[in-house]
């Protein structure tokens, strides 16, 4: 038994001393990590960093951001991999392969992004460059594949945003999975935002009803190349040119197309330590196409900022999201109902007119939209001077981008049922836009990999935790011996698995329960396996119906603050897979841990062990905070 601990020890000990390399390249047969917190790439001179970027609970994205401002999780990030993909926080990896191609690996070991390059050349690497570019060479220095070409929501400075490539605005505020609107050359070599929803698309930007020559644009250039220089200007082969409010300046800058639909070119300022805007494409943000989502109105105020409205007789389709728009309450059949009409000052409906009238009045303006099955209501406009017509009727088949602006000037005319007709516009809820999409966790289930790589993991967990593993060690050699011994237990474990052939779901969310949510899945804490000294353990079912133990801690004296740092110890345990805790629970004086049932008989033993060396190990770290304490 000595022989084996002194190998291990050694190996430990070469692991440790092994300074998780900051670099700027990644070699061929090499891989990133997201159980490892240090593995990234960081450019030479420090600006930008490259590897797993959270972008939700317990979801990953492979991306590369600004180091500055200073950020943990909420760094400014400038490409991602798999924004629509996020990956799980354990045992998901980046790998470049001896074959030339890098490779973005799911904990289910499922290829979720890929460059699909190859090169027969060995000698591959991938560097991270000053620029924020990340590049894959070959030994000939060749490039075989460049972030920059793909660009996600962000163009860098001499990053040039090509035919076919877009620029892809997040979903929202906190979720940066692809939204709608688009920047993007169109068939007409012109660069344009497009609103692209679920339903119908549309360009707002350069003012669809201007010709693209009124604007300066022009169409006869088709190789379509827009960039922004380090000095702040952006220019684009259809002779459109801006330059920033602090043109000439060599400072950090990016053009974005953010989550509201705008494009905004944004400069670092050092000294605050904060983006700035030294640009944007669109002042009047609720004119921007599909803010609200159908049958909706937008209004801005400089102080609540955007809101959409319901109009009168409509409602919300999606609470979470008002990109769904709103649905009519009523059913206005087309020759049966009565209907009649609800005026909304200063409000106008772009686009989806099906028919113009001129010279109309309003009473003739109405009549015309009740007898048309397709009229959902008209836009009525008076011009004064206009010749050789004073006013003008569009009939509308669909509401769809509707802004309020005060002294717009023209009114809009809703058809409704009658019954509908006296709702005040007033009483029609709104909500704010900012926090309209909701961030939900990444719900996915693996089957557990049949080889598990408990004591790899925990090597690593080590090895990147130095100061702990230099205080832990001096008394480290009996719990090597229980680590050996958990080893081979699992290692036996695994056999008689292979061959009963039995799969585990091994969940991957690590979360906050409700106290409502336990309460249920253990039908009122009702079957109660096991008692300790810390609390009682009852077997429960989770809404996704996994069983698990759910331990009620007894304890009213665990502050919260404590109970929390508790959680989040064991929850750092569980990710090397040592224990596995699904979460818990902190509500009032309730405090639960959330654990996976063990039921079966070849599981009891190894698990028993599981939770000694898991309290070794807390122990071990409470030690190690109080030794940090101490010196
Ligand atoms: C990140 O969060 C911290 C603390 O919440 C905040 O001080 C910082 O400004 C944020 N950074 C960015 C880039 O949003
Ligand atoms: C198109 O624009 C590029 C870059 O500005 C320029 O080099 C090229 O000569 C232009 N082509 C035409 C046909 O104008
Ligand atoms: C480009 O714009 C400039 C002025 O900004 C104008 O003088 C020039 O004629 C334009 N070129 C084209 C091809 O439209
Ligand atoms: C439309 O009406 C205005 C006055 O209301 C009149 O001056 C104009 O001639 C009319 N146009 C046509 C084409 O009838
Ligand atoms: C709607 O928003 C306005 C401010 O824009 C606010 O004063 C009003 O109370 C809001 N109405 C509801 C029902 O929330
Ligand atoms: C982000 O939005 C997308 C599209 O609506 C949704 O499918 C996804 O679950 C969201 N992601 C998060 C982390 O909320």
């Amino acid at each position: 038994m000595v022989g084996p601990i002194i190998v291990l020890l050694v190996s430990l000990i070469q692991l440790c001393s092994f300074s998780s390399s900051s670099n700027d390249h990644l070699h061929a047969g090499k891989s990133l990590s997201v159980d490892t917190k240090g593995d990234v790439l960081i450019s030479s001179d420090g600006t930008f960093s490259s590897g797993f970027h959270p972008v939700g609970q317990n979801a990953y994205s492979f991306a590369i951001w600004f180091n500055k401002p200073s950020c943990s999780d909420n760094c400014t990030v400038v490409w991602m991999a798999n924004r629509d993909y996020p990956v799980n926080g354990r045992h998901s990896k980046l790998t470049l392969t001896k074959h030339g191609n890098l490779v973005l690996t799911d904990a289910g070991r499922i290829t979720v992004w890929a460059t699909d390059t190859a090169s027969h050349l060995s000698a591959v690497h991938l560097k991270l460059y000053d620029t924020g570019n990340l590049v894959l060479h070959d030994s000939t220095g060749a490039t075989l594949w460049q972030s920059f070409n793909s660009p996600t929501d962000t163009l860098l400075p001499l990053q040039q945003l090509k035919k076919n490539a877009k620029l892809v605005s997040s979903r929202s505020r906190n979720n940066c999975s692809s939204g709608f609107f688009n920047l993007y050359f169109d068939s007409d070599n012109v660069l344009s935002l497009l609103y692209k929803g679920p339903e119908v698309s549309s360009i707002y930007w350069p003012s669809p009803w201007l010709l693209r020559w009124e604007v300066g644009r022009s169409t006869n250039n088709n190789s379509r190349i827009a960039v922004l220089d380090p000095l702040g200007k952006f220019s684009s082969t259809d002779n459109y040119t801006i330059k920033a409010d602090d043109y000439g300046a060599r400072i950090h800058r990016r053009l974005t197309i953010d989550f509201d639909g705008n494009v905004r070119l944004y400069s670092l300022n050092e000294r605050e330590d904060k983006w700035v805007v030294s640009w944007h494409a669109y002042l009047q943000l609720c004119k921007i196409h599909g803010t609200c989502g159908p049958n909706s109105v937008c209004s801005s105020s400089p102080k609540y900022g955007r809101k959409c409205s319901c109009i009168p007789g409509y409602r919300m389709k999606n609470h979470k999201d008002w990109s769904f728009g709103c649905v009519p309450e009523f059913d206005l059949s087309c020759n049966g109902g009565e209907a009649g009409f609800i005026s909304l000052r200063n409000t106008e409906f772009y686009g989806y007119e099906y028919a113009i009238y001129t010279n109309y009045s309003v009473e003739m303006c109405k009549n015309l939209c009740l007898e048309q099955c397709n009229c959902k209501g008209f836009q009525f406009r008076f011009h004064k001077s206009h010749q050789p017509y004073s006013t003008y009727c569009y009939l509308k088949s669909e509401l769809r981008n509707g802004y309020h602006e005060p002294f717009y000037g023209a009114d809009i005319y809703l058809k409704l049922p009658k019954t509908k007709l006296s709702l005040s516009y007033e009483l029609i809820q709104n909500y704010s836009l900012e926090c309209s999409v909701q961030v939900e966790q990444l719900t996915r289930t693996y089957h557990e990999r049949k080889e598990s790589e408990p004591f790899k993991l925990f090597i690593q967990f080590l090895s990147t935790n130095t100061v702990l593993w230099s205080t832990c060690a001096i008394g480290g050699m009996e719990f090597l011996i229980l680590l050996l011994v958990w080893f081979f237990l699992i290692r036996t474990q695994q056999q008689s698995e292979l061959m009963g052939g039995y799969h585990l779901i091994a969940a991957t969310g690590f979360r906050k329960f409700t106290y409502a949510e336990l309460d249920y899945a253990t039908n009122g804490f009702r079957k109660e396996i096991g008692r300790g000294a810390g609390g009682i353990v009852y077997k429960g079912k989770l809404s996704d119906d996994r069983i698990a133990a759910i331990k009620r801690l007894i304890d009213a004296n665990h502050g919260e603050a404590e109970f929390l740092a508790e959680v989040n110890t064991i929850g750092k345990l569980n990710h090397m897979n040592l224990i596995d805790l699904w979460g818990y629970c902190v509500e009032g004086k309730h405090k639960l841990l959330v654990f996976e049932y063990m039921s079966t008989d070849p599981w009891r033993k190894t698990s028993h062990l599981k939770h000694l060396i898991g309290r070794k190990i807390s122990n071990c770290i409470r030690n190690c905070k109080r030794l940090s304490l101490l010196t």
